[in-house]
């Protein structure tokens, strides 16, 4: 691997001893959460996230406010995760001098969001001289199946719901993926979110319509499912039709079926992405599933991969809770991958708010 680039190298003296292959800090900054990593041959040591609260009040994600949180947290973030990566070593320049690549998110994302961690994932790999690697988001979703065991092997499908996208990919080797099927309209994410909304409860609204779904009845209201042809998805009627039921509604109805508003929803949402999913296994005859992004820590979503999984003969993969929701950890291994096959970013890198594959 040394040959590859010249950052490649084993590091004994200043880690005592420890022999390390390729070490990768990892940055992610698309959207309101600041992270870094680090992993080692693909291994995760530490991965730190700051979660962005400002956004709350406002129902919804400021992109201004976001990127000055980034700029804020950006630099105590890497350290902190340098800091756990190698908690024997003293100083950051020592900390610093163990990195062999630096990784960032270079789309899709917040375009303000994204320049704060290209610009300073940039500015360290010239200072560092060290090789500079850029990440695209969604297939890093996609990838985080592959921290830890068990992991699933190629080809694999992977359904990838986050508040932003809504996609079937078929993963023929870790950096080869093609989206199969993605929503017309909004994302399984958003249609969380705003059915939230109209329940009157705060962003994000996903994890909470999980929480009180778990003392509804998913059976007590039935909500409209898109017929779309193909591997494609739709969220958008879903929303209005919450929203035109509510209507109909006397005063109070919401506080008093609240859990089983939130079960009914979410067992809707569920129900169109299961449907999808067998059929791309169908269509694929592929039968190593997995799940990723946001919407993957969603109770509901995981046991009904988990049942169809068993039904059907589906080996299913599920990433750890911390690694569904944004973090750089996913980032971290994608970027692995990418250095293995040589592909860095030159350093005039620039990202891009939307990124086709
Ligand atoms: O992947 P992610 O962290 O950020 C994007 O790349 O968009 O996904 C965020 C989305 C939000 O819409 C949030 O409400 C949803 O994931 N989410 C959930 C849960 N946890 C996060 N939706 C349903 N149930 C959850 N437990
Ligand atoms: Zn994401």
């Amino acid at each position: 691997m040394s040959e590859k680039h010249p950052g490649v190298g084993h590091l004994t003296p200043p880690l005592g001893g420890w022999e390390v292959g390729v070490v990768i800090l990892a940055i992610e900054s698309s959207c309101d959460e600041t992270s870094a990593a680090v992993c080692v041959d693909g291994k995760i040591l530490s991965n730190h996230i700051a979660n962005q609260t400002v956004h709350e009040k406002y129902g919804g994600v400021v992109p201004e406010l976001a990127s000055r949180a980034h700029m804020q947290n950006i630099v105590p973030v890497v350290d902190i995760a340098l800091k756990n990566a190698f908690p024997q070593l003293q100083t950051p320049d020592s900390r610093l001098q163990t990195i062999n690549a630096i990784a960032f998110t270079n789309s899709p994302g917040l375009i303000g969001s994204l320049l704060v961690g290209a610009q300073f994932a940039k500015s360290l790999a010239l200072s560092l001289g060290k090789p500079l690697i850029a990440v695209h988001h969604m297939q890093a979703h996609v990838l985080a199946n592959l921290i830890g065991d068990p992991r699933p092997s190629f080809p694999f499908l992977c359904l990838t719901v986050s508040g932003g996208h809504t996609q079937i990919v078929l993963a023929r080797s870790p950096l080869q993926l093609e989206v199969i099927g993605e929503t017309i309209d909004d994302a399984a994410g958003e249609a969380f979110d705003k059915t939230a909304k109209l329940l009157g409860l705060p962003y994000p609204g996903g994890p909470l319509v999980d929480r009180y779904a778990k003392e509804g009845d998913p059976l007590a209201f039935k909500f409209s499912q898109p017929q779309i042809p193909g591997l494609d998805f739709s969220f958008s009627g879903l929303k209005t039709s919450v929203l035109y039921f509510l209507q109909k509604q006397p005063q109070g109805f919401i506080e008093e079926h609240l859990a089983d508003l939130c079960a009914s929803v979410q067992y809707t949402i569920i129900q169109i992405l299961i449907k999808k999913l067998k059929k791309a296994v169908d269509q694929t005859g592929v039968k190593e599933v997995c799940i990723a992004g946001g919407v993957s820590a969603n109770s509901g979503l995981r046991t009904a991969l988990q049942e169809t999984g068993a039904q059907l003969g589906w080996r299913t993969y599920i990433p750890a809770f911390q690694y569904c929701t944004d973090n750089a950890a996913m980032i971290a291994i994608t970027a692995y991958y990418k250095y293995q096959a040589g592909q860095f970013a030159s350093l005039d890198a620039s990202p891009t708010a939307r990124a086709e594959w």
